[in-house]
């Protein structure tokens, strides 16, 4: 038996092929743009994901050693929250606006002001926050009438991508609940939402759990990607729900961190659960049940951006020099503190006017502790969202990390000193991908259930332990850390209108 994971990421789609016994025998990535036509706009044509999508189930098909009929399922993960609109014939009416578009704080406004975030968080079990769904709906209504006349499907990235694979519009509990239009404690569209907003449930998909077998491919996908019209789509997930499956983090107690591009932290929760303030998004998780999870906008991106823009000169692995001179700094870098605001910040701030600073510099401070400050910054970040979940009685027992950042233990060690907790790493190197691959072999029968197939497949491989006179020093620098937003905020937007 053989399994397709399809990543559909914001800069590439990677595409895994997974066997019976879990292991990931073939994989390819495409790479696609994205494009910035405003400050704060983030736009990519679907197409050019369908057309990645299928050069590289062609490459796996036609070039490696898998043949089309072994495939038994395939099945998503995708960037969220994108909004992708269709006519009446199918066609893409525009391009597809993306998650970390900035566009829509005019529309959150209305929505969390004057519409009311109670009742945003009762019907939704979250407020509106730029990246979401329905205000990028909103926004095409007031600024592109004539493509909001036209009309007729509203989906999410992964969705077009399984659109095309069977001529069927579905989605997932997991990535709909990322859309401000779904009912995340009852699993299906809020009607009240669609209602008040005059929004067309025939517009919007029919939606499954993630594991749920949508169709076969279609005779036409099949003859486009020489895929089997044998072959089975399974719903899928968004991508950290699907991250979340393929590390594992399928039942309370484990926390699952990304430390990516962005930087999460993911609780599964057995039953429905919102913070009264929605600081997190309360999401359906791919497993029958829900999450909790705060996004950081920079994680990972804080310490490529120290590389990339700062310190482009350094010759070699300008990581690991970093990182060595890194781990030679004390603990709290000589008392520097860095804000990973590079990008604003969601989580637990919602504001995109949230700049990165260096704070408490001084004339002694070396490199080593500028990025070691970046570092533990990013962690503490990652802090205040625990410190929510914590405050939420969300049982925190062992995290799972994963991401780019991860692959350095001296980050992970950071991590493990301040969140005070045992952070392990996992046998699976593809992530959401790998979950997708997962989803797609419980939709086909090979387990019975998501975390049935989770307890199989995946095991820890390393683990890093708190190291108790650490704990006590972070502990203090991030009572500091944690009131500096608060002070500098107002300056922040000051320097936004400078
Ligand atoms: C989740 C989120 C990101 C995007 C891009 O809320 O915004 O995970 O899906 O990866």
């Amino acid at each position: 038996m053989k399994f397709l994971g399809i990543d559909l990421g914001t800069s590439s789609v990677k595409i895994i092929v997974m066997d019976e016994n879990g292991k990931v025998i073939e994989n390819v990535s495409k790479n696609y743009d994205v494009s910035y036509p405003h400050v704060g706009w983030a736009e990519q044509n679907p197409e050019d994901w369908w057309n990645s999508t299928k050069e590289g189930i062609k490459e796996l098909v036609y070039g490696g050693n898998i043949k089309a009929e072994d495939i038994n399922g395939i099945s998503f993960s995708g960037q969220m929250h994108g909004l992708v609109l269709l006519d009446k014939k199918d066609e893409v009416l525009m391009p597809a606006i993306l998650w970390c578009d900035q566009r829509t704080q005019k529309q959150c406004d209305y929505l969390n002001n004057e519409f009311g975030q109670d009742k945003l968080a009762g019907y939704t079990g979250n407020k509106a926050l730029t990246g979401f769904t329905l205000p990028k709906i909103l926004w095409v209504k007031e600024n592109r009438p004539e493509i909001y006349k036209k009309i007729a499907h509203i989906m999410l990235p992964k969705d077009y991508i399984s659109f095309k694979l069977t001529g069927k519009f579905s989605s997932d509990v997991s990535d709909s609940s990322g859309t401000l239009m779904f009912d995340v404690e009852n699993r299906k569209w809020s009607k009240k939402m669609l209602d008040l907003l005059e929004i067309d449930e025939l517009t919007l998909p029919k939606v499954y759990e993630s594991w749920q077998v949508v169709s076969n491919v279609s005779n036409e996908a099949a003859e486009e990607t020489g895929l089997s019209v044998k072959t089975l789509v399974v719903a899928g997930a968004g991508d950290q729900a699907a991250g979340a499956v393929g590390s594992g983090t399928v039942k309370s107690g484990v926390l699952s961190v990304v430390l990516g591009t962005s930087g999460v932290v993911f609780a599964c929760d057995e039953k429905f659960s919102v913070d009264k303030e929605n600081r997190l998004h309360s999401f359906c998780h791919a497993n029958g049940k829900w999450h909790q999870m705060g996004v950081m906008l920079s994680a990972a991106s804080c310490l490529q951006w120290w590389v990339d823009n700062i310190n482009m000169d350094i010759a070699g692995d300008a990581f690991q020099k970093l990182l060595d001179e890194a781990e030679k700094a004390p603990v709290g870098s000589n008392k520097l503190l860095f804000l990973p605001y590079l990008m604003g910040e969601r989580t637990p701030h919602s504001d995109p006017n949230a700049k990165g600073s260096f704070i408490g510099l001084n004339i002694t401070h070396k490199r080593g502790d500028m990025t070691r400050s970046i570092l533990e910054g990013v962690c503490f970040g990652l802090r205040d969202s625990l410190e929510i979940l914590k405050s939420l009685n969300v049982e925190v027992k062992e995290v799972r990390v994963s991401g780019g950042g991860a692959k350095s233990r001296f980050w992970r060690q950071i991590l493990a000193d301040i969140f005070n907790l045992n952070v392990d790493v996992i046998n699976s190197k593809n992530g959401p991908a790998y979950g997708a691959a997962i989803l797609a072999s419980v939709g086909c029968g090979l387990y019975k259930t998501v975390d049935e197939a989770c307890g199989q497949l995946i095991n820890i491989t390393d683990r890093v332990e708190p190291i108790k006179e650490n704990v006590e020093k972070y502990n203090k620098i991030y009572n500091t850390y944690t009131s500096l937003y608060d002070c500098l905020k107002e300056k922040f937007q000051e320097i936004n209108d400078l």
